[in-house]
């Protein structure tokens, strides 16, 4: 929520804050702004509703040329979307600016004692009051701006990714963060990269610090990097080498990321299990797992928490963990669990889902989940993100970076990684048999080849997206381990292309769902040839009696709801354990080509963000 770019050097900023910025719009894209200090020791400030294309524009040829600058996207909290509300924010004279990604809690409180003393402020974010604290606590004392700022922040409840500009000190950046991530690139010409994630940085240099909550950072062309704790403890900056590649974070050739990141998920899912699956010995290899082994074998209950998608991660992992493992499961969102005064154990096992690492309710969740004692498991896709390193222990997805804001490939490898995390604990345990193991090792070593095959009919998804592109409503349906993936297709076409949808069990329709079935609505049902199949096709007949535009998701060979349905697309055949990870691919390709027959702006759809750090 909220993309921040800040960059000090010998070079322009403006191109390479810019440059960032795209890289972070799917953070958020509703306004963007940049502030450099120009050779003339001025501070420049240009801001813009709309997106970093709108802000480009705007600027023209009347480009910043300072080599200190800080830029923002952002996704509103506090105050619409216009030019005012824009980041950066100025103080009350034009000395610093700042832009903040998170919430100022007290705002209001700390708003009204800086009016009170002559500050004015100009929007109606929260955000803005830091720019004028900073200047507060400078002017009535004699601190620096490193200390300043530690000290303006020991005022500051809430979360903040920050970066401050100061013209009186124009070689010099000042980044703090609580709750909100903040990445820092080491040049290897002695310049500084700040960022939100390390998509802006990885083009720079390789060399990163994580910054963590509290920590208070100086980046100086002379002084080098100084961290210290907001209560003035010294930090070792630790240095990390980024794995990541360019090309993981271009198009390559696609339309759009999302359409990129749906056709990956061979390769994404191949990178999720690699290293994990021994089929010559006919073991996995968890070392999350085996290195606590102690609380997974005397867990009396799994808790799964996660939001959106990552939550429908969790609910296919409940099938999982009950049939495999034998071990009661209970999946939720991640934001409703910390408010309403959850039981947890000792003896739980928490197990955390998160492609960005960083959304800020399931992080909250964990902390509680902690403080009371239970052993949190991390699955995340971003490498050393917040919840990463929150958690007592966990898996990488390693699914490669998502950019498009519709989550896809990490979706396919968040379920691959627990379908291993379920079957190793069952193992272990003893509750799987030994036969259906050892086939379900082979099989999931496989699912990438067959995910591969599913993917071959893209053509034909189109061509049944062209009939149910204008419609306004459609209908999910699934059971079992098909119910999560009915929820998962109707979220992604909602998110998308704005079409009305709504995932059920099948069976559930009866119950009031089927009220909404008439000749225009398009009902999807995914329907392979698993153990509930039979129920299944005795609802297809209850739909199909009642109008209807009917799509199956059907195992190859099928011929009895292909026959009922106006519309089939087949997966291969395989366990029913393992058929979400087929099953969900025509569901976000169909979604994918509804919402772009619909002009929909796919990668960054209205009012979303990627990553959403605040509660
Ligand atoms: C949907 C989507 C969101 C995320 C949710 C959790 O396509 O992307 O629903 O799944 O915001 O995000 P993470 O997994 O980063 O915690």
């Amino acid at each position: 929520m909220c993309g921040i770019v800040a960059y000090v050097g010998s070079r322009p900023a403006y191109p390479i804050v810019i440059d960032g910025l795209k890289r972070l719009e799917y953070r958020g894209y509703d306004s963007a702004g940049i502030a450099t200090i120009e050779f003339d020791g001025s501070l420049l400030l240009k801001k813009k509703k709309g997106k970093v294309a709108d802000l480009i524009s705007y600027v023209g040829n009347s480009e910043p040329q300072g080599t200190i600058g800080i830029g923002h996207t952002r996704w509103a909290t506090h105050g619409p979307p216009n030019d005012i509300n824009a980041h950066p924010h100025r103080g009350s004279t034009d000395r610093l600016a700042i832009i903040h990604n998170g919430i100022i809690e007290n705002f209001s409180a700390i708003r009204e004692t800086l009016t009170c003393r002559g500050h004015n402020l100009l929007s109606e974010t929260d955000s803005e009051v830091l720019a004028h604290l900073i200047e507060e606590v400078m002017s009535g004392s004699s601190l620096n701006l490193f200390d300043a700022v530690r000290a303006a922040l020991s005022q500051v409840v809430g979360a903040y990714a920050l970066v401050v500009i100061d013209k009186e000190n124009p070689s010099s950046l000042i980044a703090a963060r609580k709750s909100s991530p903040l990445v820092i690139g080491i040049g290897e010409d002695g310049s500084y990269y700040i960022a939100s994630d390390a998509t802006p940085i990885v083009s720079h240099t390789k060399n990163v610090v994580y910054l963590e909550d509290e920590e208070v950072a100086l980046l100086d062309l002379n002084e080098g990097l100084r961290i210290r704790t907001i209560s003035n403890d010294i930090i070792s900056p630790e240095v990390h080498a980024l794995e990541m590649e360019i090309e993981s974070i271009e198009k390559g050739g696609y339309e759009h990321f999302m359409l990129k990141e749906i056709f990956e998920q061979p390769q994404s899912i191949r990178d999720s299990i690699r290293g994990r699956i021994n089929l010559q010995q006919g073991e996995l290899k968890m070392s999350g797992i085996d290195d606590h082994w102690g609380k997974w074998s005397n867990a009396s209950r799994i808790l799964i928490l996660g939001c959106g998608t990552s939550w429908h991660a969790g609910l296919v992992a409940e099938y999982l963990f009950e049939e495999f493992a034998r071990i009661p499961v209970e999946v939720e969102y991640a934001s409703e669990f910390r408010y309403r005064n959850p039981i947890i154990r000792e003896d739980d096992v928490v197990i955390a889902i998160s492609q960005s690492g960083e959304t800020a309710d399931t992080l909250a969740a964990i902390k509680s989940a902690k403080a009371a004692g239970a052993h949190v498991f991390g699955v995340c896709n971003v490498v050393g993100s917040s919840i990463a390193r929150e958690t007592d222990s966990g898996a990488y997805t390693h699914a490669g970076p998502e950019i498009g804001v519709a989550s896809t490939k990490a979706f396919t490898s968040q379920v691959a990684v627990l379908t291993i995390i379920a079957l190793h604990v069952g193992h272990r345990k003893g509750t799987i048999a030994p036969e259906r193991f050892t086939r379900l090792l082979a099989e999931l070593n496989n699912i990438p080849e067959l995910v591969e095959k599913v993917l071959e009919q893209a053509g034909r998804i189109d061509s049944i997206a062209e009939q149910f592109s204008r419609a306004e409503n459609a209908l999910y349906l699934g059971r079992g381990y098909q119910f999560p993936i009915a929820l998962e297709g109707a979220l992604k076409l909602k998110e998308i292309s704005y079409i009305h949808a709504e995932g059920y069990p099948a069976a559930e329709m009866k119950h009031g769902p089927i009220a909404l079935i008439d000749d225009d609505m398009p009902v999807i049902f995914i329907a392979p040839m698993d153990d509930v199949y039979e129920k299944v096709v005795s609802n297809v007949q209850e739909v199909k009696a009642r109008g209807g535009k009917l799509l199956g998701i059907v195992t190859e060979g099928d011929k009895e709801v292909a026959s009922l349905a106006d519309h089939a697309i087949e997966i291969p055949r395989c366990d029913d354990a393992l058929a979400p990870l087929l099953s969900v691919v025509p569901l976000q390709l169909l979604s994918y080509r509804m919402a772009v027959l619909r002009d929909c702006n796919v990668d960054q759809p209205r009012n979303l963000a990627k990553s959403v750090t605040v509660e």
